[in-house]
């Protein structure tokens, strides 16, 4: 009897633990955001919004509203999209809303690297003197030298023009990014381990290259393993794949290298200096890889599309690059030296900034997540207090919110080269309800976890840009081809890639 008694005790307890587990007990309190946990237990909506997390926020927005809290694979999300609220949730202290918790799992799984909490501050040190300021016009240079080592090819004398080539705009843009990016970050062949200079940069080309390759297939597996939901063999390859990354980028290997940026020399040698043992160093580095990499190059590709899309855009653009160039005594002519874009000449260029920024709205879509570690509240534009439940996550999704909102930005959709720019050069203002907005476009995210390359991103784009208006002739082989569709199985990851590539054609011009 005893036993009986006991068995079915555990029993229930199992029931409601495994009830409780699957969200079964989960209701509303007062003041908490609607809550929908959707019919499927524990997993609720992980399955729409895996497939396509645009539509399935922005029908859950006209559903609930601007504030909510959906069950997303037995977590509890509350999705923030009125952007009178992002400065409250970004500057919130770590000790109500958390960043790294959530970061540390995913790159864990996704890297294989495990974060301690104390040095993320220290490493976000290193970002902020060795990618802005001083540290900068460094890397620019580098970036500079290493593009013309990919995209500037020497004439032999007597040849009049190279032939057309024909290309994926998608891949030549992330192909030549990457290199150039990698290449100044990750450093350069010595010249002593291959004798001389022309030997060491066609090393850096091929190896360049291969990297681009694997990278590749990673990025392409990202999204699904990102949400764990690989399939057997997929998960095979991508771990092959990491293990190819954290060989081809290994202390033991990088310690032979050249031209090693600062940021990545730095970082390695505090992570030594502090007992971090070399595997665990490796592995950071294919992260550091990993956001530097992955978002700079589709983001390049976008905007060379979108100029070649619209004239007026190419043409102001074109004129701005060519204006500065002659501003410093540069030229592309027959004879004349390569042109040198410095982080100087990067500063005055206002439309080029704004059609970068255009692009970012409308492609770059990160989903920013925090998590609860105390009840708190948070105040909706329209006077209502909400409680935020300890336990949950905080996400914003400011691609849908903002950077694609017609009240923000009329005509969302279109590519306006000059959307955020005056005339005069000055920055344009925006509003929503007659309300001066400050988050209204939000490609780097924002607070604590904001990129720290956002600068020297946006001065890779634009050096490619650049060179590629001044050196290159380009057309699209039919030009009739619409811009193609965003990939929305990548929502939430950064920059995102198009369904497919568009052809182009191109033809170094002196
Ligand atoms: C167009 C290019 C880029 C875009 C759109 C982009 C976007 C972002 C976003 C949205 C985040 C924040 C993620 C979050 O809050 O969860 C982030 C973080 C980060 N980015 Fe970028 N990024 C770009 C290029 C770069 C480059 C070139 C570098 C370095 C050279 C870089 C380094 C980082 C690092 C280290 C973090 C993590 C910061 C932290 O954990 O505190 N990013 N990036």
């Amino acid at each position: 009897m005893a036993f009986w008694a006991a068995f079915l005790c555990t029993l229930m307890v199992l029931l409601l633990g495994g009830l409780y587990l699957l969200g079964a007990f989960r209701r509303r309190r007062p003041n908490e955001p609607p809550l929908d946990k959707g019919i499927v237990p524990w997993l609720g909506y992980a399955l729409d919004f895996r497939k396509d997390s645009s539509a399935f926020l922005s029908k859950m927005q006209r559903k609930h509203g601007d504030i909510f809290t959906v069950l997303i694979g037995g977590y509890y999300f509350t999705f923030v999209l009125d952007p009178f609220c992002f400065g409250a949730i970004v500057k919130e202290s770590r000790s109500k809303l958390d960043f790294v918790t959530f970061a540390a799992k995913l790159v864990l799984q996704v890297f294989g690297y495990k974060s301690e909490k104390t040095v993320n501050s220290t490493i976000h040190a290193f970002s902020t003197k060795h990618l802005m300021g001083d540290g900068l016009s460094l890397l620019t240079q580098a970036t500079m030298d290493n593009f013309q080592k990919l995209m500037l090819f020497k004439l032999s004398s007597g040849e009049e023009k190279r032939p057309w080539q024909e290309a994926g705009l998608f891949h030549y843009c992330y192909n030549i990014v990457f290199r150039a990016g990698y290449l100044a970050l990750y450093g350069t062949e010595s010249y002593q381990t291959t004798d001389n200079k022309e030997k060491a940069h066609e090393q850096d080309l091929v190896h360049s290259n291969q990297l681009f390759t694997e990278f590749r297939k990673y990025d392409r597996l990202f999204p699904r393993l990102a949400y764990g939901m690989l399939l057997p063999k997929d998960k095979a390859e991508a771990e092959r794949l990491k293990r190819f990354f954290w060989d081809a980028l290994s202390v033991s290997k990088s310690c032979q290298k050249d031209n090693v940026s600062r940021w990545i020399s730095e970082q390695d040698q505090f992570l030594a200096g502090i007992g971090v043992p070399d595997y665990m160093r490796d592995r950071f580095k294919f992260m550091m890889l990993w956001a530097s990499q992955g978002n700079t190059g589709p983001t390049a590709f976008w905007l060379l599309l979108y100029l070649m899309k619209h004239p007026e855009a190419m043409e102001a653009v074109k004129g701005e690059v060519e204006k500065v160039l002659r501003e410093y005594g540069q030229e592309v002519k027959p004879g004349s030296p390569t042109v040198n874009i410095t982080r100087d000449m990067l500063d005055h260029t206002p439309f080029l900034d704004s059609a970068v920024e255009e692009t970012l709205r409308l492609v770059a879509a990160p989903i920013l997540i925090r998590s609860v570690l105390q009840d708190m509240s948070l105040k909706a534009s329209g006077g209502t207090e909400y409680t935020l439940r300890k336990g949950d996550r905080v996400a914003l999704f400011p691609h849908l919110s903002v950077q694609m909102n017609p009240e923000i930005h009329p005509e969302p959709h279109k590519f306006k080269y000059d959307r955020f720019v005056n005339p005069d050069g000055t920055r344009k203002d925006f509003y929503k309800n007659g309300k001066r907005l400050k988050y209204f476009n939000m490609p780097w995210g924002a607070g604590v976890s904001i990129c720290p390359g956002r600068f020297f991103a946006t001065a890779e784009i634009k050096l490619f840009v650049a060179l590629m208006l001044t050196h290159y002739d380009l057309e699209l082989v039919n030009d009739k081809e619409e811009v193609p569709a965003i990939d929305s199985s990548r929502w939430g990851f950064g920059t995102m890639q198009p369904v497919h590539d568009v052809q182009f054609r191109y033809r170094q011009r002196v």
